[in-house]
């Protein structure tokens, strides 16, 4: 499988900003969940910035990215508790796909949602691999603008949370990650599934 995110898979790890998102988006992850021995799906993990820091405290991950120069990078980490899908998750690539067959304490998606065609029938989707009382942790662009191509604004997230049925759900804005564009406040948001 293959898509646009293929031409940045090269540099992708040489970018010290996205080591920084990814340390500061576990940082704030572990501060609020502990996930000691939990079986994890990190749904659009690249080159596995953050499933490479989850791999020593969890018990499994499953990433899954439907780029497939960036699961390359991530296979050549050779992480021994993580399994890699190159594709697109769906409903069919759910009941075909012996990892995904067993549902997840956690879910995390960092950097994703806000470029997904459709974030509502995914956050669907995904909660549909949660098992009960498991959690959903997403991080994206903060924006306020719902016509911004990137950026996700709080109200849509917990819009999006409620009509999923997650409960104790929580939205905010915990990290900044400055560029030459300026500062940019990352959304971070947990749901369980009741
Ligand atoms: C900004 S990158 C973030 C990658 C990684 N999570 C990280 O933090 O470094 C966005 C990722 O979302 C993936 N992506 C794009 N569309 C997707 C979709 N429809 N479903 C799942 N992942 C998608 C891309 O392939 C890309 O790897």
């Amino acid at each position: 499988m293959s898509n646009e995110w293929d031409d940045y898979a090269e540099n992708w790890d040489v970018d010290p900003s996205v080591e920084e998102y990814a340390k500061k988006a576990f940082k704030e992850l572990v501060n609020n969940i502990n996930i000691n021995g939990l079986t994890v799906l990190d749904f659009g993990c690249g080159t596995g910035a953050l499933t490479q820091l989850l791999s020593p405290t969890v018990k499994s991950i499953v990433a899954i990215d439907p780029s497939s120069e960036m699961i390359k990078h991530l296979d050549k980490k050779a992480l021994n508790n993580v399994s890699s899908i190159s594709d697109y998750l769906s409903d069919k690539l759910v009941q075909n796909s012996p990892v995904l067959g067993n549902k997840f304490d956690l879910i995390v998606a960092s950097s994703v949602c806000g470029f997904l065609p459709d974030y509502e029938a995914t956050l669907s989707l995904l909660k549909s691999l949660l098992k009960k009382d498991g959690l959903f942790v997403q991080w994206d662009w903060l924006s306020n603008d719902e016509s911004a191509d990137r950026g996700l604004s709080e109200k849509r997230v917990k819009q999006a949370f409620v009509a999923n049925g997650f409960v104790n759900t929580t939205v905010n804005s915990p990290f900044i990650m400055s560029s030459s564009k300026g500062n940019m406040p990352v959304l971070m948001a947990i749901g369980k599934n009741a």
